[in-house]
């Protein structure tokens, strides 16, 4: 904070006489700058001048010059490095927008204060899931709701000096700040006028939702059929949300606070995919989920040519559930795994495990077909490679060259290329060596062929 640089707040001397100068500079920079971007969104100047700002933070305290919506920054890149927005006193900003914050995506503290703050979009922290802190104290809100902070993880929420009603739309506030409430001494308004602290507050008909997804587990075999309940509670009665991506048939009924889920013909590709239930009424949300476990027969999706790496690898990737038991053959014999070949595991999908047989500086000893067998309670899959490390002296064939003969032909072609250049070059010099049009050229060739 100590780093402040003066904002372009210092040109605003006060007086007419320079007013018309500043509003024709004005006037060239927003022109300027929306020709250049062709953005007209974009259009602002630095800092705005009744504001103050430094690379990470913006405040506007001035009550006299006042503004009425967030300041726009000249880039994205700018707005994008602010982490911290300061406004007081501004009798005129009455509302935050759906897009006001959009560009200020690392912004982690705000505070609206002692402003006339009457309106908070649902949208309006879309794109600022980084706001820790926020402070709207002494304003006009009357009701805030919870869907504003949904995507959010506030840890300080400041309301104190606004006011709200005492309706079932705050009731979440309540709740989300428990003590906190007191601390704060924040009190809402009875519709009689009364004021009555927070804490204190209870209504009839206004109760957090609930939602319960039976059974809580689901495993299955693939091409089975199931059925799933989602039950819901809460005054008033809650909307009831499924939310899932499945490759398999499903069909949704519902009848008042239940609702099924019928699932037909369970695909293998929906093993761990997530179902969801969600129940949502303005007090608040509540979600009931699980993860399918459909088990399925092993199938080999990858299995190629070996590949030099610090090892040598034959890649693959096989899915199954529960995990296949993994047998490699060399043309036919069981492979014995140990310190120099061994079956590695590096990366495990959702429905997919990939990994290699890995190869520790094998020999022609080690060529010949590789089969994988996978293998779980389910079924079985295998898939066949040839595999080529090196080749014996006489044998020809699609080798891979050891580093060694890789730098032979690398020399080899480079001397030929030599060799070639200096035909040229002797060419070109027979050629016009002899005629004076050409003499020095000719010397001044041989001056670099010598060299
Ligand atoms: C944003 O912050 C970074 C690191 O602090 C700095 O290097 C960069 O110049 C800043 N960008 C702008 C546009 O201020
Ligand atoms: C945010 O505000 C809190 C409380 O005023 C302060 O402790 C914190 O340092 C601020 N953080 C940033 C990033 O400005
Ligand atoms: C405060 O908000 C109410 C609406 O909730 C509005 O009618 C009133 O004009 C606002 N007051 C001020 C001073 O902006
Ligand atoms: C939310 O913030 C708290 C502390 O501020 C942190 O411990 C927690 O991990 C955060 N949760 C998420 C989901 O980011
Ligand atoms: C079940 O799904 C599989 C593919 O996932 C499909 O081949 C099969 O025909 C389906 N069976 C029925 C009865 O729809």
């Amino acid at each position: 904070m100590s780093a402040w640089r003066p904002g372009s707040g210092a040109l605003s001397s006060p007086g007419t006489g320079s007013w018309s100068w500043r509003c024709w500079w004005w006037w060239v920079v927003v022109i300027g700058v929306s020709v250049g971007s062709g953005d007209p969104w974009m259009s602002a100047e630095a800092c705005p001048s009744f504001c103050s700002c430094s690379s990470t933070r913006i405040s506007c305290v001035d009550p006299e010059r006042g503004i009425n919506a967030f300041p726009v920054l000249q880039s994205e890149a700018e707005m994008e490095n602010i982490t911290e927005i300061y406004i007081a006193n501004q009798g005129s900003f009455s509302s935050i927008n759906d897009k006001d914050l959009h560009y200020y995506k690392n912004l982690r503290n705000l505070t609206v204060t002692n402003s006339r703050l009457t309106y908070v979009s649902k949208l309006a922290f879309q794109n600022n899931i980084k706001i820790q802190y926020l402070n709207l104290k002494d304003n006009n809100l009357s009701s805030l709701s919870w869907r504003i902070f949904k995507h959010l993880n506030i840890s300080y929420l400041i309301l104190t000096g606004n006011p709200l009603h005492c309706s079932c739309e705050n009731m979440w506030i309540k709740l989300l700040l428990g003590e906190e409430a007191d601390t704060q001494e924040l009190r809402c308004i009875e519709d009689g006028g009364g004021r009555k602290l927070l804490s204190r507050l209870t209504l009839p008909n206004c109760e957090v939702p609930m939602a319960t997804l039976t059974p809580s587990k689901v495993r299955l075999r693939e091409g089975k059929n199931m059925d799933l309940s989602c039950t819901t509670s809460g005054v008033p009665s809650p909307e009831l949300i499924w939310n899932m991506v499945l490759v398999s048939n499903y069909e949704i009924e519902t009848s008042g606070q239940i609702s099924w889920l019928r699932l037909s013909n369970l695909s293998s590709l929906d093993h761990n995919s997530k179902i969801s239930c969600t129940a949502e009424n303005i007090v608040g949300e509540k979600e009931s989920s699980l993860l399918l476990d459909i088990l399925f027969p092993p199938k080999i999706t990858k299995l190629s040519d070996a590949i030099p790496d610090h090892h040598w690898c034959i890649p693959f990737s096989v899915a199954g559930n529960p995990a296949p038991h993994l047998q490699w053959f060399l043309d036919g014999e069981a492979v014995t795994e140990g310190a120099y070949i061994m079956t590695m595991i590096h990366d495990v999908t959702e429905r997919e495990y990939h990994g290699c047989l890995q190869l520790d500086s094998p020999t022609h000893l080690n060529n010949g077909r590789y089969t994988l067998l996978a293998e779980n309670e389910y079924g079985t899959d295998q898939k066949d490679v040839e595999a080529h490390f090196m080749g014996k002296p006489w044998d020809e064939g699609p080798t891979v060259d050891p580093p060694e003969d890789r730098v032979a032909v690398y020399v080899v072609v480079g001397i030929a290329a030599v060799a070639f250049t200096g035909f040229l070059l002797m060419l070109v010099i027979l050629k016009f060596g002899g005629n004076s049009k050409f003499g020095i050229k000719g010397k001044t060739l041989h001056f670099y062929l010598h060299w």
